[in-house]
């Protein structure tokens, strides 16, 4: 059931956009950009909760340099398929950021909007470094002012769920990336 082609949550119909292997050979590339980046370092990864904890716990897996975690968690979309554009902050971090290299990991940036809240956030607390690593970049939609340093794979506008996003909270159990099936 989890690996089919086609599946359904909260009534709507989604198909595979990509499957688990091309999501796993791509962490694992990153992963290893990332530890070459950081070498000499040991950086402190800022996972987004809860789209990111898969992606999250499979990205630092794939780094071979020594590193530390954290969490935060942001509100703004509700249970819709649309931001509601309020960004309001849910649990802080609890590491201490001064001086560290600092790298938040995000499953999707959409309008921007959360990421350049978090940055904002963690700049104050006068990091070494920070830069931010993506699973998925809707590339016609982003509107930021600067650039995304990691990103796995760019997408189109249409709505996501899997390997960690949710719809509704549901879909986040599955192992591939799928998109809104428009076609019923
Ligand atoms: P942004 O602030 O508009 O960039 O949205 C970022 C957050 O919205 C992500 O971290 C996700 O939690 C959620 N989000 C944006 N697009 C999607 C999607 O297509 N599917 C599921 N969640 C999404
Ligand atoms: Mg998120």
């Amino acid at each position: 059931m989890m690996n089919d082609q086609v599946v359904y949550i909260n009534g709507e119909r989604f198909k595979v956009l990509i499957p688990e292997q091309e999501i796993k050979k791509r962490v694992k590339e990153l992963g290893e950009q990332i530890s070459k980046d950081y070498a000499g370092s040991i950086p402190i990864f800022i996972g987004v909760l809860n789209g990111s904890v898969i992606f999250f716990a499979d990205l630092i897996r794939e780094v071979k340099i020594d590193c530390e975690v954290d969490f935060l968690k942001l509100s703004s979309y509700g249970d819709e398929k649309i931001s509601s554009g309020h960004v309001k902050l849910l649990k802080d971090l609890d590491c201490q950021v001064t001086g560290r290299d600092i790298i938040v990991v995000e499953d999707i940036i959409d309008s921007g909007l959360s990421i350049k809240f978090i940055k904002n956030l963690i700049l104050l607390k006068n990091p070494k470094s920070l830069r931010v690593v993506t699973l998925l970049y809707k590339k016609n939609r982003v509107q930021i002012d600067f650039k995304i340093d990691y990103i796995g794979f760019e997408i189109g506008d249409e709505f996501v769920i899997g390997y960690g996003l949710d719809y509704a909270q549901k879909g986040r159990n599955l192992k591939s990336i799928y998109v809104i099936d428009s076609q019923k």
